[in-house]
């Protein structure tokens, strides 16, 4: 039988930092609002394009691995906020690698992207059809949020990780995963303005407006996870006390808490990184394993849980068996390049290019335009 084992790991985060005090520069809002309701301290803005935050992170997960970019035959680039919808993301990616022999596919289910495209990468390891791949999740969102709505501004952040996927008869990997889609609740997450049928009507870049209903979300995000958890546990006829460690989407505090509870592990077994990045979307997952590795909490041998949600509403839950190796082969020296803004006048500048959209379309037209699209 052949496995997917994870060789490989690297995460590239930009480095501005913005804080709860910045976010109240231009929101009704304070960090003892933030801190209480979402754990979320501060998170990063990207000053780069998504394409350039996951070719440092690959490269990263590919010297760790030993592998050149040559060897790849898959690149899974999981987002729901690329770059360009045509042609794909992945393709960028592939190009500034060099790995030319490498397929290379998107994947969107907004925030479990990065677990969808591992489950898609792993399956075609088993199949043999691919022996090595790379699994990216990456988030640039912070252009699409809608900055004057402080239900959904103070949650996201920008960030990306990514593993290397091979071949191996042990069985390591992705061992068991639940994936389920509640489509139903598909109207409590939207963004308007992000997408193709907006672009058609000339809504402009960045003039988004976020239908957002965060406590039916937060409901369905702690049930749905809380039975994927629960139903691949069983599938697998694994104890919660089994587990070592939890690796779980970062979209709050209190979602987690609520959902390691319902599966019966202890908080001492979650890692954590939502007070520090927020809600990176597809990106959560693999930063905080990559954070886990480097911080030593993932053991030879370990068994890892990894539950998530996203837009759709979309949830998985799976069961990850770690190898022998949790130190890196080799590193890279990819950087990204120094920002010349600090994190609030990057924010600042997205803001002013909101408000330049609208004027250029007229604020009565856009809403009239984003109301069609419904
Ligand atoms: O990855 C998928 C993404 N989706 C999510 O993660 C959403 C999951 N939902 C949540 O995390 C939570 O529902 C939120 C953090 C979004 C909101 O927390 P909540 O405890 O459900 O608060 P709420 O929406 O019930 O709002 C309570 C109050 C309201 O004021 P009133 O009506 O009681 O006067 C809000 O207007 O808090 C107000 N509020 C804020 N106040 C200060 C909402 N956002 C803020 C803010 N600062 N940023």
């Amino acid at each position: 039988m052949t496995y997917a084992a994870i060789t490989g790991w690297g995460k590239c985060m930009p480095p501005s930092v913005l804080t709860n005090a910045d976010l109240a520069t231009f929101l009704d809002t304070d960090d003892e609002w933030i801190v209480s309701r979402t754990g979320m301290r501060e998170r990063r803005v990207s000053h780069v394009s998504a394409i350039e935050m996951s070719v440092v992170a690959a490269r990263r997960a590919l010297a760790c691995a030993g592998l050149d970019a040559g060897d790849l035959d898959l690149i899974v680039y999981g987002s729901c906020s690329n770059d360009e919808q045509v042609p794909n993301s992945a393709s960028g990616v592939q190009v500034r690698l060099g790995a030319a022999r490498a397929a290379a596919m998107d994947v969107n289910t907004a925030c479990t992207s990065f677990l969808y495209g591992l489950s898609s990468a792993t399956a075609l390891i088993r199949t043999g059809a691919v022996r090595n791949a790379v699994v990216i999740g990456v988030e640039l969102i912070l252009p699409y949020m809608d900055w004057s709505n402080r239900n959904v501004a103070v949650l996201f952040g920008d960030g990306c990780a990514a593993v290397v996927l091979q071949a191996s008869e042990r069985e390591e990997g992705v061992v068991a995963q639940k994936l389920g889609c509640i489509a139903d609740a598909r109207q409590t997450l939207r963004v308007r303005g992000m997408g193709c049928t907006y672009a058609n009507r000339n809504v402009m870049l960045g003039d988004t407006q976020w239908d957002f209903d965060g406590q039916e979300i937060f409901k369905r995000a702690v049930h749905g996870m809380g039975q994927a958890s629960a139903d691949v546990l069983a599938a697998a006829g694994v104890a919660p006390a089994d587990i070592d460690l939890v690796v779980p989407h970062q979209a709050n505090l209190r979602i987690i808490e609520s959902v390691v509870k319902r599966t019966g592990i202890p908080m001492e077994r979650v890692m954590l990184t939502v007070q520090r990045y927020g809600n990176m979307s597809a990106a959560t997952v693999p930063v905080a394993l990559v954070e886990a590795l480097e911080e030593g909490r993932v053991q030879p041998g370990a068994l890892l849980l990894m539950p998530a949600f996203g837009a759709g509403l979309t949830l998985c839950s799976h069961l990850v068996r770690w190898g022998e190796r949790v130190t890196p082969l080799a590193t890279s020296d990819a950087e990204l390049p120094p920002p010349d803004k600090t994190a609030l006048e990057l924010v600042n500048a997205i803001r002013a290019q909101k408000v330049g959209a609208q004027e250029r379309s007229g604020p009565g037209l856009m809403a009239a335009r984003l109301a069609e699209t419904m």
